[in-house]
């Protein structure tokens, strides 16, 4: 059977991105995020579909649903990276390979952005590559799926 299907999950404020520091974000929306990521999955041969939301709760509920659709996962909680625990307690009960993906590299910016409570349920973690890194993410989780 193939395995080619990604839940790609943004979290918190990742539909803001065109109001957050350009700096930081680049010249980035949503729309234009997700249609790079269709980009990057199409030749590796992955089924992608996105879900994004500013509630924990139905993030997390969305993970216990995800095992019914997808065979891997792309995560960016954003802000919840660094302290949502049952962000980290639902990945772990979604049973499904997981990559973490930073636009930004968290481990170069303030201090509370650095710890991430996804390290140790996730197959790997990519930051600081901007949109790009959703491509590696993508290659990473194939080879994990
Ligand atoms: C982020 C990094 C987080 O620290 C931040 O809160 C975000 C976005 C990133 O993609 O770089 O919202 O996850």
């Amino acid at each position: 059977m193939m395995r080619n299907r990604v839940a790609v999950m943004h979290g918190v404020n990742l539909d803001m991105l065109e109001r957050r520091p350009t700096e930081v974000y680049g010249d980035l929306s949503l729309p234009k995020l997700e249609r790079q990521i269709s980009q990057f999955a199409h030749p590796l041969g992955l089924e992608t579909r996105f879900f994004q939301s500013n509630f924990e709760g139905e993030f997390v509920e969305e993970l216990h649903r995800a095992g019914d659709y997808a065979d891997g996962l792309v995560l960016n909680p954003g802000a919840w990276t660094h302290y949502a625990w049952a962000l980290r307690d639902a990945v772990e009960i979604a049973g499904l390979p997981a990559v973490e993906i930073h636009l930004s590299d968290i481990e170069q910016r303030e201090e509370w952005r650095h710890h991430s409570v996804l390290a140790d349920v996730v197959v790997a973690r990519v930051m600081g590559q901007g949109v790009d890194g959703y491509r590696t993410a993508l290659e990473k989780l194939k080879d994990a799926m």
